[in-house]
Order: structure tokens, then C-alpha cells, then sequence
């Protein structure tokens, strides 16, 4: 039983349980989240704040069957909570979220084999498969997809499986070819250094699909790093120059016929708690940095540093793409790069689509739930 205590000084109401977990549920949250204040089927809240007085408080409060039955002074109203809701939802902490994995950095001594790697079947049909490898993905920022179909499409339709595909400038998806007159260096023959997709769009593409349709031509091969494992090195290494990348923002764009896409961004995007949430680096697409003056040659010394470090051994995982296989990898984290290759010899084609991070987190926890429900039902 737990132990349910009002305290009408802090306007709360305080849970203990046996466990010795506890929590503080202020009066006007506990109001505002009754569950009669979401609609049945659209499961939105439908209650306006302004209507709940802002020194609610509780006439009553009892433990029933397990739930936690508030009657409020004041206008009548009956708030009942499943004491394991609230247990979920203590004020503070974040409530569960199957698709919550933490990110795992790698460096330069990781093996493909390391990276979560399932067959196009098994996720077009398995959905405990599909689960598994999208979390997996998400921990490490980059997996991989073998035994697709002798169809261009076949990359696409693992993608649309987990997600809505994001449309940019470029299209719903993206045929990487050496084009003859082309508006991107990935659709020229020459060498990629590491990048990020699009840094100049206001919400970077989340997660990108690189399907291998043919690669016979010499060159080409492929190269990706872990931007968090950079970013967090440099935060212990040089934090200086971390803190520049993470507050001075940079200019990028990309403007063709028909597109002017730009944005300021730092370069490494934290989150409210200092946590990494992003890493934009493409410097084909970097615009010419205008911040002050002043500001220059410190933001140069750092900038470098950064770049240094995406050529350094100590991070790189190198591979050759494989006709038939796809490499996917958080587009807003792991940057990716290739070699030069030579057209004459042979031809090389990729199909790219991009899928946010959102679309990506949603498909896991629909996932989750329906296996859930699968396991009780
Ligand atoms: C791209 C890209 C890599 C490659 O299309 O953005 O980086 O291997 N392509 O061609
Ligand atoms: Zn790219």
C-alpha cells in the first residue's frame, strides 16, 4: 500500500510506495491531467486550464482499488488516477517510452558486423524483427540491410515501412549518380569528405537510406564516423573549441535554379540539458561565416579541430557498398562520406530517401505496443 500524504502548504499531494520510490503531485497538474480531461477517442485533452481554479485543492483524497480518488473543493469534480499512472508519471522524471534508447558512440575500431544488420524480409514481415533493428539502429546511429530485391524500389519500401519518407529539394527520393549537369557534388564522380545531409535545412532529414543498386565502377568506397563520439571527445579534449561549435552558428546553404535554403545552426546541437542532440557539419555547404570579427579566428581554430578529427583513423568505420544492401544511418549524427570514382569504369548508383527521427520513434513504439498486445492477447 502506499503511503499518500496531502500537503496543503506545498498545494501536493505526495506518494510514497513500499519500494521507497516517491513523488510530488501538485494540485493544479493533478487537475489538469484528470482523465476526464482527454477526450475518449482522440485521447486529446480537451479541458481549457483557464476553467480550474489556479489554488485548486482537494476536499477529499482516498485510496480505492488501486486508484487515487481526488474530490475537489469548489466547483464538484471527481479526478480518479490508476495509482500506476501516476507512479509513470512522476513530475520530474520522464515518463516510459519504448522508443527512448540511449546513443552508443563507436569509433575506429568497429567492424561492419558490429552494426545492427537484418534481411529486407525480415523487416517487411516480422515485426519483433522490425523493433529490435530500428532500436538498434537508433543506439548506434547506422545499420545496415541486406538481400534487398533486384528493384530500385526496394530500399524505398523498407523505408516507408518504418516511416513517412521526408520530401526535400531533392526529391522524395534521390538517384546518386554522376549526372552531367549536376547541382550537388554527390552527383558528380568526386571524393566526398565526411558530411550531414541538407545542415541548411530548418529541421536537417532525420535518418537516410542508402541503397546500393550497382557500384561496379573502381573507387567509391564508402566512409562513415560517429559525430557524438567526435563531439563528446572534443568536449573533453578541447572544450573551448567544443563550446564554439556548440553556440557560434553557422551559415549554411544551397541554392540551385529553383532553391534557396538556408539556416544558422551551431554545428553540435544540444539539447536543454547539455545532452548532444545533433550534429550539422557539411562544409561544401557551409555559406561564409559572418559572425563578428572577432569572433573568426577562434571559430576557424575550432572549426578545424572538428574537421581534423573526421579524418582521423581513431574514427572512421570504412566499407565498399554492395549491390543489393542498404546502409542506414541518423543523418543528424553520423556523417557519411565516399571516395572518388571513376564513371568510365563501370556504373555506380545509390537510392537515397531520408526519414525524421520522429516518424522513426513513432513506428518503434507503435511496434512496441502491438507486440505487447500480441504477447497478452
Ligand atoms: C549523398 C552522399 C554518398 C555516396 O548522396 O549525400 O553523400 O556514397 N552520397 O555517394
Ligand atoms: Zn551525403
Amino acid at each position: 500500500m502506499s503511503t499518500v500524504t496531502v500537503d496543503d502548504a506545498l498545494a501536493a499531494i505526495h506518494i510514497a510506495w513500499p519500494d521507497g520510490e516517491q513523488a510530488t503531485y501538485p494540485y493544479i497538474w493533478l487537475r489538469d491531467n484528470c482523465p476526464t480531461a482527454f477526450h475518449p477517442q482522440t485521447r486529446e485533452r480537451t479541458l481549457d486550464l483557464l476553467e480550474i481554479p489556479p489554488d485548486i485543492r482537494p476536499k477529499r483524497v482516498e485510496q480505492r482499488d488501486g486508484t487515487l480518488q481526488i474530490d475537489w473543493a469548489g466547483p464538484s469534480h471527481r479526478s480518479r488516477f490508476p495509482l500506476a499512472w501516476l507512479r509513470d508519471h512522476r513530475p520530474g522524471r520522464p515518463a516510459p517510452d519504448p522508443a527512448f534508447v540511449a546513443p552508443q558512440p563507436w569509433r575506429g575500431g568497429v567492424a561492419v558486423h558490429d552494426f545492427p544488420t537484418a534481411t529486407a524480409e525480415m523487416l517487411s514481415g516480422d515485426d519483433g524483427a522490425l523493433m529490435a533493428w530500428t532500436l538498434a539502429v537508433k543506439r548506434h546511429g547506422l545499420g545496415f540491410v541486406h538481400g534487398l530485391a533486384d528493384d530500385p524500389e526496394a530500399g524505398v519500401a523498407v523505408a516507408a515501412r518504418i516511416g513517412f519518407l521526408r520530401e526535400t529539394n531533392f526529391g522524395r527520393v534521390f538517384e546518386v549518380i554522376s549526372k552531367p549537369d549536376p547541382n550537388n557534388l554527390a552527383y558528380t564522380a568526386l571524393g566526398l569528405p565526411l558530411h550531414t545531409d541538407l545542415p541548411n535545412q530548418t529541421l536537417v532529414p532525420g535518418f537516410q537510406f542508402l541503397h546500393c543498386v550497382a557500384n561496379d565502377a573502381e573507387g567509391g568506397d564508402s566512409v562513415y564516423a560517429d559525430g557524438f563520439a567526435i563531439a563528446e571527445d572534443l568536449r573533453r579534449s578541447d572544450p573551448e573549441a567544443f563550446d564554439l561549435l556548440a553556440s557560434k552558428r553557422v551559415p549554411m546553404r544551397f541554392h540551385d535554379e529553383t532553391t534557396d535554403l538556408r539556416h544558422h545552426a551551431p554545428v553540435i546541437g544540444l539539447d536543454a540539458t547539455g545532452a548532444l542532440e545533433e550534429v550539422r557539419f557539411n562544409a561544401h555547404i557551409a555559406d561564409t561565416f559572418d559572425m563578428p570579427a572577432e569572433d573568426l579566428s577562434a571559430f576557424y581554430r575550432a572549426y578545424r579541430a572538428f574537421i581534423a578529427a573526421t579524418r582521423d583513423s581513431a574514427y572512421l568505420l570504412r566499407l565498399r557498398l554492395e549491390p543489393g544492401r542498404m546502409v542506414v544511418f541518423d543523418n543528424r549524427r553520423v556523417l557519411h562520406g565516399r571516395a572518388a570514382f571513376d564513371p568510365a569504369s563501370g556504373a555506380r548508383h545509390l537510392r537515397g530517401t531520408y526519414v525524421d527521427r520522429g516518424e522513426w520513434d513513432s513506428r518503434i513504439r507503435v511496434l512496441s505496443r502491438r507486440l505487447a498486445e500480441g504477447a497478452s492477447g
